[in-house]
């Protein structure tokens, strides 16, 4: 399993090839997360008029719960990338242990330089992974340039409730994902949609529920799985000074500061090519 990006050879990998950061240490324990849970899928799903006739692709698929949750539930078929070979690697494990091979394929990509053709995909999803992007007009260049004319993009990205985010708030995020994620105001990411072709770009934000934080994980991963998740997080801890280091960091970054829920959530941004 890759999981030191400085190795990386794909170019423009976006905050991804800077250092550390928490997705190399989730490509290790086998989690990924997106805002919002499978109710947030489900509505992408929607949105984009999936079914089972459909060829998708989801960019920064991360451990492969989406592509497989579409696979099985739809019965369409599916792509998944992810910039980092650990997350392709769990993908594989998890089409197996869903019985969605026939229906799955995985490779690692840059969403910023999709290795596919031109109008390829009746549909393409993206799940808190555009925020990431050093180049988030040409990562959306590239989902509109691959999905076919009259196809849907469709994203669940993180969003900026209120403009003008205090300076902390933006600094604590950045410590949370070790790295520098560039989020919006749900107009600005309509804006980008837009500006990358798309029509008729419907947007609807939502503000984070804690509370529902753990069933959501529960309800993608199963706790059987969610159990696993955490032995591998411990064994990771035990053995790894660069993990002990992040969290370290996390820590010290103290609590979230005061009135960050006012300002973070997501959104659910679609468009038609
Ligand atoms: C927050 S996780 C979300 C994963 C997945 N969509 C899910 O719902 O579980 C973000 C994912 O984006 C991937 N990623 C980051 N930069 C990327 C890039 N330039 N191209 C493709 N994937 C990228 C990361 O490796 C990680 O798996």
């Amino acid at each position: 399993m890759q999981n030191d990006l400085k190795t990386k050879v794909i170019p423009n990998g976006g905050i991804m090839k800077e250092k550390k950061n928490v997705f190399d240490f989730a490509a290790q324990v086998g989690l990924t997360k997106q805002l919002g849970g499978l109710k947030t899928t489900d509505e992408l799903i929607a949105l984009c008029y999936i079914d089972s006739s459909c060829e998708v692709l989801d960019v920064g698929c991360g451990v492969g719960v989406t592509p497989c949750y579409l696979a099985k539930k739809i019965g369409c078929t599916v792509v998944g990338v992810d910039i980092l070979d650990g997350m392709i690697e769990w993908s594989k494990k998890q089409a197996e242990r869903q019985g969605v091979t026939n229906r799955t394929t995985f490779r690692v990509a840059d969403a910023q330089e999709l290795p596919f053709e031109d109008n390829r995909f009746d549909a393409v999803i993206t799940e808190s992974v555009t925020s990431l992007m050093k180049d988030q007009p040409k990562a959306l260049q590239e989902y509109v340039r691959v999905t076919k004319p009259g196809g849907h993009v469709g994203m669940n990205e993180s969003t900026w409730l209120k403009s003008s985010p205090p300076p902390e708030v933006v600094a604590w995020w950045s410590v949370e994902y070790g790295g520098t994620p560039q989020f919006h105001t749900a107009e600005d990411w309509v804006r980008l949609m837009k500006s990358a072709g798309l029509k008729q770009v419907t947007d609807k934000t939502y503000n984070i529920s804690f509370s529902s934080g753990f069933t959501d994980l529960v309800n993608r991963y199963g706790l059987w799985e969610m159990l696993k998740v955490y032995g591998r997080m411990f064994s990771l801890y035990r053995r790894s000074p660069e993990y002990r280091e992040f969290l370290g960091n996390v820590k010290e970054s103290g609590r979230m500061p005061e009135g960050t829920m006012e300002y973070f959530g997501y959104g659910i941004y679609v468009g038609q090519k």
